[in-house]
């Protein structure tokens, strides 16, 4: 049909993921609904999307039914780093699970195919590594990250109970540790943290002696894994690990940040916390195997647009 165009919906979509989606698939000729309640996400994030007549931005709450006509839908509605998402835990575990209720509803509804932005964390503190998908995790029920934790994975159950029961199409993604421009500066994260004190002059925090090792994923990878794991065969449902599984050691990051933004910092010891992992690295022979996936960036290339980022948001 001349002139048709995709309608997909984005939850989330004004947050860091979400908007780096939004622009994807504004840019792959889509019509894009972007809805937000702006509790972590920014306008500033979207504003250059605003004016595209492609791009309808919406205020709203996933905790609330919408009713709307889309093709697709990609859920990435709630607070993604542990000081947001404690910050009302109550209100985490609603976004996850009434958030994914409503936008299953009406995935079913419109007999849309629905995709869920899961999370390594439905590992909890692994026995098990790297952490491949068939692993069932080591979660506690009870503690200041079930919030999240347990919201997620509640969340991933109604996916496969709406498929089961309804014969849903779903796409469930467990998204590892991701960085990237348009993350927050002062949500606490490895990357964003480093970055931030090297930019200020200010010393380099390391927690312990900086061998612990993690992975991590360039933005615009991680984007081409969730709409390659989108138009994959409705047979692939997931779970799929998507993440890089290039370890670096903490002290490594910390000193490549140093030199690519020719700080003065120094780096800083503290004493490690007692649930700090050794390594976190995901598996991700499966998105390689069926949809061919693999993240291109690398590491030194993705912190520099991110330095970018950060001089042009803190004004360095
Ligand atoms: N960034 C990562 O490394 C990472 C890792 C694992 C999983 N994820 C998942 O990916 C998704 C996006 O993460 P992000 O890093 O972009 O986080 P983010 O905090 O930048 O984005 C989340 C967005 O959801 C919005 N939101 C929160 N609660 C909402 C609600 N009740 N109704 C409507 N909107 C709401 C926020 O305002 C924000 O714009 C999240 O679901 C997160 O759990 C991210």
């Amino acid at each position: 049909m001349k002139g048709w165009r995709k309608r997909v919906l984005v939850t989330g979509g004004s947050g860091f993921l979400g908007s780096h989606l939004c622009g994807k698939l504004v840019d792959d000729g889509c019509d894009v609904l972007c809805i937000d309640n702006f509790f972590t996400g920014a306008k500033d994030n979207i504003v250059h999307l605003l004016n595209n007549p492609h791009f309808e931005l919406l205020r709203h709450d996933v905790t609330f039914p919408l009713y709307v006509e889309v093709d697709e839908i990609y859920n990435l509605a709630c607070p993604a780093s542990p000081i947001h998402y404690q910050f009302d835990p109550v209100q985490t575990t609603k976004t996850s699970v009434h958030g994914a209720i409503n936008m299953l509803g009406l995935a079913k509804r419109v007999k849309a195919k629905i995709f869920q932005a899961s999370t390594s964390e439905v590992y909890g503190d692994p026995t098990l590594h790297p952490q491949p998908e068939s692993y069932w995790g080591n979660v506690n029920p009870i503690g200041m990250r079930s919030c999240y934790d347990e919201g997620k994975r509640c969340a991933e159950t109604l996916f496969f109970d709406y498929h089961r029961q309804h014969g849903q199409r779903i796409k469930v993604a467990r998204i590892f540790n991701t960085y990237g421009p348009r993350m927050h500066p002062n949500d606490g994260r490895v990357v964003s943290n480093f970055i931030v004190q090297a930019l200020q002059s200010e010393p380099i925090t390391i927690y312990g002696d900086g061998s612990q090792t993690r992975s991590f994923c360039y933005v615009a990878d991680m984007i081409e894994g969730f709409t390659l794991l989108m138009s994959s065969p409705d047979e692939i449902t997931g779970p799929m690990n998507l993440g890089n599984p290039n370890e670096f050691s903490i002290r490594e990051l910390a000193e490549t940040v140093i030199e690519l933004t020719g700080s003065s910092s120094q780096l800083e010891h503290r004493p490690l916390p007692t649930d700090d992992p050794r390594q976190r690295q995901p598996d991700i022979n499966h998105a390689r195997r069926t949809l061919g996936w693999a993240p291109k960036v690398q590491l030194r290339d993705g912190l520099k647009e991110t330095i970018a980022y950060f001089k042009r948001t803190l004004g360095r």
